[in-house]
């Protein structure tokens, strides 16, 4: 089975096996601590996490696992590479039952968001799977999809503004005042997967917060849907996979908006 094959049955299976918790009781009992990641870990993300690694363990695919909660997971002594899993990215959604989370999951042949080759992204309130191979196009179910191309009736502005510092928001809000269109959703790896498919014109994170873990599928669709994606200084985004690793990060359409945004925030 092909790599991607692999990433998508598993996000289907996710999203059977969750798909009637978000919001009730059991998304949340028990007591699991804190995840790899440095979160608290709650059922329906263990629920999630174990689903996935169960299926990697039932068709003996041989890959280490970098899970946002149980970490890293060796499931063979020959690794063909790295699965890179938010298995619930949009937890506090989830757990609320705000209809917008999703399931993420990369593949990478070395230590580096580059050698990423694959990737899926499971809209879990509806779903929907978008997903892209290196070189091969990004997609949504069985079509094809890219950023938009066309100059936007209305321009989206994703900002992703959680837990953002008094000088960040400062140095953001001209953005603020001159788009009325500004959003932020809460799931990362959902709102690059809604950027890709052209729906935001532009995607800022630069609270150096987000793991890799929330990217990294993120990435490679972002790329094979003909989108930039940037750093800080507006350098191609790369990175290593280390749980201590936080990034920031712009996803752009093209230049003209890029420069277009960041000409208000210098
Ligand atoms: C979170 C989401 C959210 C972002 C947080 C992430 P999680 O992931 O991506 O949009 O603001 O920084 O931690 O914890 O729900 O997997
Ligand atoms: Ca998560």
């Amino acid at each position: 089975m092909d790599i991607i094959e692999i990433l998508r049955s598993a996000s289907k299976l996710v999203y059977e096996n969750v798909k009637d918790l978000p919001g009730t009781e059991e998304a949340v009992a028990g007591d699991f601590g804190r995840g790899a990641g440095g979160d608290i870990s709650r059922n329906i993300d263990i629920i999630a996490e174990k689903t996935v690694v169960d299926y990697f363990k039932e068709i003996n695919f041989e890959c280490t696992v970098l899970g946002e909660e149980c970490g890293k997971v060796e499931l063979s002594s020959n690794p063909k590479g790295f699965v890179i899993m938010d298995a619930i990215d949009g937890s506090a959604n989830a757990v609320r039952g705000v209809p917008f989370f999703c399931c993420s999951l990369a593949f990478a042949t070395d230590d580096k968001l580059s050698s990423i080759t694959d990737a899926a992204i499971t809209n879990l309130s509806t779903g929907d799977i978008y997903w892209a191979s290196k070189e091969k196009g990004a997609f949504l179910n069985d079509k094809p999809i890219s950023v938009h191309k066309e100059k936007p009736l209305y321009k989206i502005v994703g900002i992703n503004s959680s837990g953002t510092s008094p000088e960040l928001l400062k140095r953001l809000s001209p953005i603020y005042e001159k788009h009325h269109h500004v959003r932020h959703f809460g799931a990362n790896a959902l709102e690059m997967a809604l950027f890709a498919q052209g729906l935001i014109d532009i995607f800022i994170d630069l609270r150096g917060k987000i793991r890799v873990q929330d990217i990294a599928a993120g990435y490679l669709l972002i790329k094979e849907a003909g989108g930039l994606i940037l750093d800080e200084n507006l350098e191609p985004l790369d990175s290593d996979l280390n749980y201590e690793t936080r990034l920031s990060f712009v996803a752009a359409t093209n230049k003209e908006i890029l420069s277009e945004i960041f000409s208000l925030i210098k």
